[in-house]
């Protein structure tokens, strides 16, 4: 399959021009100054054209000639005896299959014979790793990254599998955790059942660094502690995915801890998922990100104006951005290879400077094969309602005395992961979202 995404990433260069693409692959690391070692993860980029998950490689696309060119290391006895068995040539050949196998060691030869006008690299460190045996030719930095980045956006029939699967692994995971959740238990627990249901398909690399947060630090964005004793009455929030052959999942659901919603977290988790359920049935072709961002504020607003919460027009809260000190994150971004994918800002596009809306990753028109999150939310922060009701203009906005006593509350996010397709979109999400559904599981699994 990697064949398909060279041919598509070359075929967007020039080939009449001496020229060479250029990209090293990942290096072990290591925790400071000591011999433990961090998961390989391959960079994402290298991983995308070669499917070489191993470190310490270098590729090089002849432009003229669309050759492949794999550089790997030449591993001694003593790798061996503490990393593993030493692959022969044959070995990296029949595995990766470039039109051309070399050693590390033989990557000045092969550019001095290849000799380029022009060498495409993806960044300044790598630009500088090469320049120690090529100094003469000029180096690109805008072009290799801009094209690999077009590429990853429109993601293949093969990309969109593997997104499936990654998905279809992380809906049996976050089912279990709303089975197993229990006032009592620790948030770490709940973490340990989601990592175990990935481990035992086989997934071992976290997307992203798990949010398994309940009560107050359910507002917490990047909460990563994930160390408290859930309370009778807190919700619970799990943001949570681990990546399959390296494309990621990234779901979040919230459930009522004890398995029953109060009153206040009805209101807010239904203002939430009204959002989210419209925003989703509006993606098809040509929607932009923005608009979706907007229109899931404005029905989350009104779903605070109904609770009583904030007071006014949904125009007048929309315009004083009174939106913003609840959803404060952008509405979703790209999916693929990283969880904040490639792409979300096409060249020219910049962030919009507006409370709210300026951490949006994504503002551009969705077209078919985009895949993407849509995960809208309502958070009860202190840090930013308390300056907001000492402000005039917000507090007219603002139920002061009602938001005091949500403090503790935490928040509610929803994310599902969706395929834009010619028709509409494909959601790959399918974890219990809807109140009765969640409230019956959860009575079920504690009786
Ligand atoms: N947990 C990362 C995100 O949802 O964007
Ligand atoms: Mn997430
Ligand atoms: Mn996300």
């Amino acid at each position: 399959m990697r064949h398909l995404h060279r041919e598509k990433l070359l075929s967007l260069f020039d080939e009449s021009q001496d020229a060479l693409i250029y990209m090293k692959g990942a290096d072990l690391s290591y925790r400071y100054d000591t011999d433990y070692e961090f998961p390989f993860r391959q960079e994402s980029n290298f991983w995308y054209l070669t499917g070489v998950n191993e470190p310490d490689c270098h590729l090089i696309f002849d432009l003229r000639s669309h050759e492949y060119h794999l550089f790997v290391p030449r591993r001694d006895a003593n790798y061996a005896v503490w990393h593993g068995r030493v692959k022969t040539r044959e070995q990296y050949q029949n595995e990766y299959e470039p039109e051309h196998l070399h050693w590390d060691a033989e990557l000045p030869k092969v550019l001095k014979e290849i000799d380029p006008d022009r060498i495409y690299c993806l960044n300044e460190e790598q630009a500088e790793y090469i320049e120690e045996f090529e100094r003469k030719t000029p180096i690109d930095l805008d072009a290799l990254e801009e094209a690999l980045t077009h590429c990853r956006v429109f993601k293949t029939e093969w990309e969109l599998d593997q997104m499936r699967e990654a998905a279809r692994i992380n809906n049996i995971a976050h089912t279990e955790v709303l089975r197993s959740l229990e006032p009592g238990k620790y948030e770490y627990e709940m973490k340990a059942v989601f990592d175990y249901h990935h481990l035992q398909h086989g997934l071992m690399q976290d997307a992203y660094n798990g949010i398994f947060a309940s009560g107050s630090n359910c507002a917490i964005l990047h909460y990563v502690e994930n160390d408290k004793q859930i309370s009778d009455g807190d919700l619970f929030l799990i943001d949570a995915g681990f990546e399959y052959q390296g494309y990621a999942s990234d779901f979040t659901r919230t459930y009522p801890a004890n398995g029953s919603f109060t009153k206040d977290q009805a209101a807010v988790y239904q203002a939430v998922l009204d959002a989210q359920k419209q925003v989703i049935k509006d993606i098809k072709p040509e929607v932009s990100m923005e608009d979706l961002h907007i229109k899931s504020a404005e029905i989350m607003m009104q779903g605070l104006v109904d609770a009583g919460l904030v007071k006014g027009s949904i125009d007048d809260l929309m315009e004083n951005d009174i939106f913003a000190l609840f959803f404060p994150h952008g509405l979703g971004h790209f999916l693929g290879l990283d969880t904040h994918d490639v792409g979300g800002y096409p060249k020219g596009v910049e962030r919009i400077d507006r409370p709210g809306i300026k951490y949006l990753r994504a503002r551009r028109a969705l077209q078919p094969s985009m895949v993407l999150t849509i995960e809208p939310g309502i958070y009860f922060i202190p840090a930013l309602l308390k300056p907001a009701f000492e402000d005039e203009n917000t507090a007219q906005f603002l139920n002061k005395s009602k938001l005091e006593n949500l403090f503790d509350f935490g928040g509610v996010r929803i994310e599902d992961n969706i395929i834009v397709t010619e028709e509409g979109h494909e959601n790959l999400t399918n974890v219990p979202k809807e109140r009765e559904e969640i409230e019956t599981i959860m009575a079920g699994s504690s009786a």
